[in-house]
């Protein structure tokens, strides 16, 4: 069997490539090994930046997002007790939409569907082979048994921080970037109405905590964590005690409780493998990079990735230049290398270090009053969140 590009990875990366590669007449199977129902399940963060909303809305796929997704035009930042508000819409004009991943993919792999997309779910020994070939090749036995040899042009490796395409690279024609953080995060799904109007990242002597929504009756709340934190020496009434020291303060904020109906732990870490392509294999979102979850960055990152992506491909397709992968990397890795930035920035700035010192404490207290007062430190802030254009 043969496709223009094979896909590895039904996340948002694979799909959104699937999508804009028929935008441009380019056929394209993805081969998942997950299946369907449990992809549309998973549940993992919720934030979209402006541009990936716009480019959802532009495939034809936005309008849930824009009908169930919250428009947020601000965060607060909370520190020294207090609420600081960041003005997104009032500093750059932009705003984020709140609508969690899983709903994403599922809008995705409906249009995919209904558009007669070759998505192959339920995919086992995955496996890639002559990916340095100008016809590499995906093995992998289909969902019904039947092995499948897959012939394509380019493979597009999207399965993420653990799958088959980053090992596909061989160790010698890749540096890996790895930075690991001392703390985790404890996360929680709690049925409560909102403690508020817009999401807290608060700073505190006893470590971070974010205060974050999913529907007016459920909240996603997390707080910084020992890296091996178990969640069941976690009661309840432990969770919401150490949550609410976190964000307790002269303003007299307070979070609304109610039954936690799922927890779990969350790894911090921050990863980028370079070159983001080894002959026709090219490695996109979690495949290639990986951010640590403070401001929201991972899904947004692999959006701009396959749309520079798509851009490579059209070109190299229409001209059969080979020439043309080599711009996909370079270009992708400018904002990746700025998204790991901002994501390291707002960990470094918000997160306690466990072998910190009173001075870090104060510095961060500092750093922070800078954030909050000052247009220009704001403005930063706000233009990182909100998204940064793709490059053209
Ligand atoms: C959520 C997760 C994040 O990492 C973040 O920065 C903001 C919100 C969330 O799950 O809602």
């Amino acid at each position: 069997m043969r496709t223009r590009v094979g896909i590895v990875g039904a996340g948002p990366a694979g799909l959104v490539l699937s999508l804009l590669l028929a935008e441009r007449g380019i056929d394209s199977v993805v081969v998942e090994t997950r299946d369907r129902a449990e992809i549309e399940r998973t549940m993992r963060a919720g934030v979209l930046e402006q541009g990936t909303v716009e480019l959802l809305t532009g495939l034809g796929v936005g309008a849930r997002v824009h009908a169930e997704g919250a428009r947020h035009e601000g965060i607060e930042l909370r520190f020294g007790g207090r609420g600081h508000r960041i003005d997104f819409t009032g500093l750059t004009g932009r705003a984020v939409w709140l609508y969690p991943q899983h709903e994403v993919l599922k809008d995705l792999i409906a249009a995919l569907v209904g558009a007669g997309a070759d998505l192959r779910f339920g995919a086992r020994d995955v496996a890639l082979r002559e990916v340095a070939s100008d016809e590499p090749v995906i093995s992998f036995t289909d969902a019904d048994g039947t092995p499948v040899e897959l012939r394509c042009e380019v493979v597009a490796g999207c399965d993420g921080s653990s799958g088959v395409s980053r090992r596909a690279v061989p160790d010698g024609r890749r540096t890996d970037y790895f930075r690991a953080y001392p703390f985790g995060w404890f996360g929680i799904l709690a049925e409560a109405p909102r403690s508020s109007p817009e999401l807290v990242y608060a700073h505190s002597e006893r470590g971070f905590a974010l205060i974050s929504t999913r529907t007016p009756d459920v909240q996603r709340m997390y707080f910084q964590c020992a890296p091996d934190e178990r969640p069941e020496d976690w009661g309840d009434d432990r969770i919401w005690s150490e949550l609410g020291a976190r964000v307790a303060g002269e303003d007299g904020f307070t979070l609304n409780e109610g039954r936690i109906v799922d927890r779990g732990v969350i790894p911090m870490r921050s990863y980028v493998c370079e070159p983001m392509r080894h002959g026709r294999l090219l490695l996109a979102g979690d495949a290639a990079h990986v951010v640590p979850p403070t401001g929201a960055k991972g899904l947004n990152l692999a959006v701009a990735d396959v749309v520079v992506l798509a851009r490579v491909l059209e070109r190299f397709f229409a001209t059969g230049d080979a020439d043309a992968l080599e711009d996909y990397g370079p270009t992708a890795a400018r904002r990746v290398w700025r998204a790991q930035h901002f994501s390291w920035w707002m960990t470094s700035m918000l997160h306690r270090d466990p072998v910190g010192s009173p001075f870090d404490l104060r510095r961060q207290l500092g750093e922070l009053e800078l954030v909050a007062g000052s247009t220009a430190a704001a403005t930063h802030l706000a233009e990182s969140y909100t998204g940064w254009p793709v490059e053209p």
